[in-house]
């Protein structure tokens, strides 16, 4: 694992973490290149010192509120299992078994937890929910996924890109397939950490347009490229595909019409190929479906990350749980 900092240079007298001091993680478009960097370096310095059996007490005592409306296998595991690292809990709460799934309001519910625990993390449909609770909370709110994006999932994603490349910026990333929430936020970390992002999607998927415009524009910092493409030959160069599945949760009835429309969009070894490059890395969020986005060749290849992706959402989540809530 490369040893860089991110930061490195520009850190301060605490150790390099106060500038990461933030109430909520609702969308990346709000979180500045240095936080992300921060959080990137914590996550690796935590993971560095776990695996050398370094016992964490950050969070001693503290716990985090988890609200799920929908499934989950890795957001679910790597926050409760995270916060246990920490030395704190994590209260798993299913939207429907709590009195949100009644009508309780979520300004109330916000303000309830609040009196109980020291965080809350959701996982929602209208990311609407995402912004009430960090309204109403007094307590730090994490974005677990909307349908509008899922912050952790990048931050852990370009921790990973990191871990593989030794660098980012400067880097290509073309995610293939649907605009979705998972696309967002890559395109809003891509922007904040100078990778370039080449949407590639069918006509009539692609990302948000205001999310394209926010981005770009966010990008001018750093120089990054954010672009949109229904070409699958905008691939050329990429040093890394991704991909996400073809109907996120909600859109189970556009599954059948869905998979026609995107049958040239899958990731194949041809695909792959396409970029001209051997080492192009290939990356999915998960749960995949494979037969559909990628094929079992490519999911399974030397060059495929999936697993390092889904075991840094615990360390990049314990990097975000630390900076907002120790
Ligand atoms: N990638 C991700 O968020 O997975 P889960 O839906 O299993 O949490
Ligand atoms: N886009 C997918 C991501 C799952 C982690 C969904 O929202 O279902």
């Amino acid at each position: 694992m490369k040893t860089k900092e991110l930061t490195k240079g520009t850190t301060c007298a605490c150790g390099g973490h106060h500038h990461l001091k933030r109430k909520d993680l609702c969308s990346l478009s709000d979180v500045s290149t240095q936080e992300l960097k921060g959080w990137i370096d914590l996550a690796i310095k935590l993971k560095k010192e776990r695996k050398a059996g370094k016992v964490h007490n950050q969070l001693a005592g503290k716990n985090l509120a988890m609200i799920f409306q929908k499934s989950s296998t890795r957001t679910r595991v790597s926050f409760e299992i995270a916060m246990r690292q920490l030395g704190g809990s994590g209260l798993y709460l299913s939207g429907n078994e709590l009195q949100l799934g009644r009508g309780e309001t979520i300004a109330d519910t916000a303000q309830v937890l609040s009196r109980y625990v020291d965080g809350i993390m959701a996982r929602v449909y209208a990311h609407s929910d995402i912004l009430g609770l960090a309204k109403y909370a007094t307590v730090p709110v994490i974005n677990g996924l909307s349908d509008f994006s899922h912050p952790c999932q990048a931050v852990a994603d370009y921790q990973t890109l990191f871990e593989h490349k030794g660098k980012l910026e400067g880097l290509t990333l073309a995610y293939v397939g649907d605009g979705n929430n998972v696309a967002h936020s890559l395109m809003f970390g891509g922007a904040k950490l100078g990778v370039n992002v080449v949407i590639v999607c069918p006509k009539g998927y692609e990302p948000k347009q205001e999310v394209t415009d926010l981005s770009s524009e966010q990008a001018k910092e750093t120089g990054a490229k954010i672009t949109v493409s229904n070409g699958i030959e905008a691939v050329k160069g990429a040093d890394c595909i991704y991909t996400d599945v073809w109907a996120s949760m909600g859109q189970e009835k556009e599954h059948d019409e869905r998979v026609k429309i995107f049958q040239d969009y899958q990731i194949n070894s041809k695909l792959m190929g396409m970029t001209g490059k051997k080492d192009t890395l290939f990356m999915h969020c998960l749960p995949a479906h494979r037969g559909e986005e990628v094929t079992n060749e490519v999911a399974d290849s030397a060059n495929s990350v999936i697993f390092d992706e889904a075991e840094n959402r615990l360390h990049a989540q314990k990097a975000i749980l630390v900076s907002l809530m120790a």
